[in-house]
């Protein structure tokens, strides 16, 4: 995405070095909240690009993916689905395990939330090794959801996990090299 409003975005992320351990520089979104401006005009970005593409239902990704994936699904008129850490859901779940750094993880989602022919955005706010957005696909993908595209505010392309998304369009706002 190439916009003006980008720039107010991008300044009001900020970036703290050797967070949550060395070596890591944290993208800390919440920071952007503070501003409404900025918030509202990353909220406007993702709403202008997906509101005339037929999608039916947003899924966000635990946790800062609910704060962006929300409001984007109450302006489009999606509905919305959380992709949660394990044992949060109470109802019938599928689950799709990701490797991180030091073990594994993996993501939830009720199975009666989304129905073949679903038309689906993933939404997250930073895209780093692409393991979590993978995981979060598949589950789309099991129950017959057709995943239109991917979105994140933030990509870490030096991560390179744009590659792991098999072709699936991406769509950011802002990269950090
Ligand atoms: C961060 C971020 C993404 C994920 C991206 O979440 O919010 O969900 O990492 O990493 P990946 O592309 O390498 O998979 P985190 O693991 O910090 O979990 P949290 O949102 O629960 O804090």
């Amino acid at each position: 995405v190439n916009d003006p409003r980008i720039y107010g975005i991008k300044t009001k992320i900020r970036v703290v070095p050797d967070f949550p351990k060395k070596g890591i520089m944290f993208q800390d979104i919440t920071t952007l909240l503070l501003d409404p401006k900025a918030f509202q005009d990353t909220i406007d970005l993702f709403v202008e690009r997906y509101r005339d593409m037929n999608i039916s239902v947003v899924a966000g990704i635990e946790a800062r993916g609910f704060i962006f994936g929300s409001p984007i699904a109450l302006a489009i008129g999606a509905k919305f689905v959380p992709l949660r850490k394990p044992k949060k859901l109470p109802g019938e779940t599928i689950f799709e395990e990701y490797e991180l750094e030091y073990g594994s993880d993996r993501l939830e989602m009720h199975v009666e939330a989304v129905n073949p022919g679903d038309r689906a955005l993933v939404i997250d706010d930073l895209i780093a090794t692409g393991g979590t957005l993978c995981a979060a696909m598949n589950l789309l993908e099991r129950v017959g959801a057709e995943v239109v595209e991917c979105a994140c505010v933030i990509e870490l392309p030096e991560l390179k996990g744009r590659e792991r998304l098999g072709g699936k369009p991406l769509c950011v706002l802002v990269e950090y090299r």
